[in-house]
């Protein structure tokens, strides 16, 4: 059985999946796709035999050729999407935010409890990550003990113009804001948020980099180099401190050349390349899941746990506090939560 997918909002990531949709992943086609900006809607469509545009994503989302939604649109819009989706009782992906505010996000898990099944997943590709899994695995493990912190950098090359220190959390830090809760199988308690010398390349008034520090319930720490005007490269790295050992992502994917008393890799140029087989893996599972009736990784919860962080975040930038992080009751519909979920390797 093929999945018919509609993709709402063909900009960067969008025409991204729809490309890993049609030419890399199995089980699915997209079906129609729709954009605020029609015209870059239909020169994607161009390329998608059979494939149609629909002049709104209501319309898309109501398509009973549409099996299941992709959400790529802007932040700000997701949440009215996503509910439509639920309310038509469609499996929706959602690329990060779910939604910009805590209430939105509410709003979407209330949509998902009442209709009494997940149908909602959430972007977050580390989870997906080859390497981020192997370090779960060693963590889970219990071969180097229990946890105790976890260091973390996400240093991009650059970023345009319009980039904020605000963004810095919302944008970057998110991922390992999913990653910490995901890793530890925990939520978070409390966030601080550290300024450091300020970069010369970075804009006026704009505080990069910055030190995100997460405090999780159960005590383990992450402290997140948090980093946009990087220049050499897009450098995510992870170490995570246990009782008898450490766990760490490798340096480089691809191969380490030594010469002349010299060793060196390659750093990706940016998180297209350094996410590909997690973006890959992730749709994967997705379709995977949708063909067999429900869905897999992170859920609206997630999504929920991920927007609060961030509003704490940058409630925490802007006092210069450590700010407690404030969760609604967790509904028992996520009580397996995606943090807990694990997908096949
Ligand atoms: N997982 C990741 O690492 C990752 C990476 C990049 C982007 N994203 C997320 O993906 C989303 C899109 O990002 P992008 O970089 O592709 O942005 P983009 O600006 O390149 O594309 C967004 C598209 O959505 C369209 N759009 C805006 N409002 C719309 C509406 N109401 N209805 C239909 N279409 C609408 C725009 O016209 C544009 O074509 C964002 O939420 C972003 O945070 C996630």
């Amino acid at each position: 059985m093929t999945l018919n997918v509609g993709v709402i909002g063909t900009g960067m990531i969008g025409q991204d999946h729809i490309r890993r949709l049609t030419h890399v992943l199995n089980g699915a086609r997209v079906a129609a796709v729709t954009d605020v900006d029609l015209e870059r809607a239909r020169t994607v469509v161009d390329d998608l035999p059979g494939a149609v545009v629909h002049e709104t994503g209501q319309d898309l989302i109501v398509d009973p050729g549409v099996d299941a939604v992709v959400v790529t649109s802007w932040g700000p819009t997701h949440e009215e999407y996503v509910l439509a989706g639920i309310a038509a009782g469609k499996q929706v992906f959602c690329e990060k935010p779910l939604a910009t505010t805590r209430e939105a996000c509410d709003r979407i898990v209330e949509a998902e409890v009442a209709a009494g099944r997940r149908q909602v997943m959430v972007g977050f590709m580390r989870r997906f990550d080859p390497q981020y899994r192997a370090m779960k695995s060693a963590v889970t493990g219990g071969e180097i003990g229990a946890p105790l912190l976890m260091h973390a950098a996400h240093r991009n090359p650059s970023v345009p113009p319009h980039f904020t220190s605000e963004m810095i959390i919302n944008d970057s830090a998110v991922h390992d804001i999913d990653v910490a809760r995901w890793m530890f199988d925990d939520e978070l308690a409390a966030v601080t948020v550290l300024k450091p010398r300020t970069s010369s390349k970075a804009a006026a008034g704009f505080h990069d980099p910055l030190l995100v520090l997460l405090e999780l319930r159960g005590g383990v720490l992450v402290d997140v180099e948090a980093m946009v005007n990087a220049g050499f490269g897009y450098d995510i790295r992870g170490e995570v401190v246990c009782e008898d050992g450490a766990v760490e992502l490798s340096e480089s994917a691809g191969v380490v050349v030594k010469r002349a008393g010299r060793h060196s890799g390659r750093v990706p140029e940016n998180w297209r390349e350094r996410f590909v087989t997690a973006f890959d893996l992730e749709f994967q599972a997705w379709i995977d899941a949708v063909t067999a009736g429900g869905t897999t990784g992170p859920s609206a919860w997630d999504g929920y746990a991920a927007t609060v962080a961030c509003e704490t975040g940058l409630a925490a930038l802007h006092s210069g506090q450590r700010i407690p992080v404030v969760l609604r009751e967790r509904p028992d519909l996520y009580a397996k939560s995606a943090a807990q979920e694990e997908v096949a390797p």
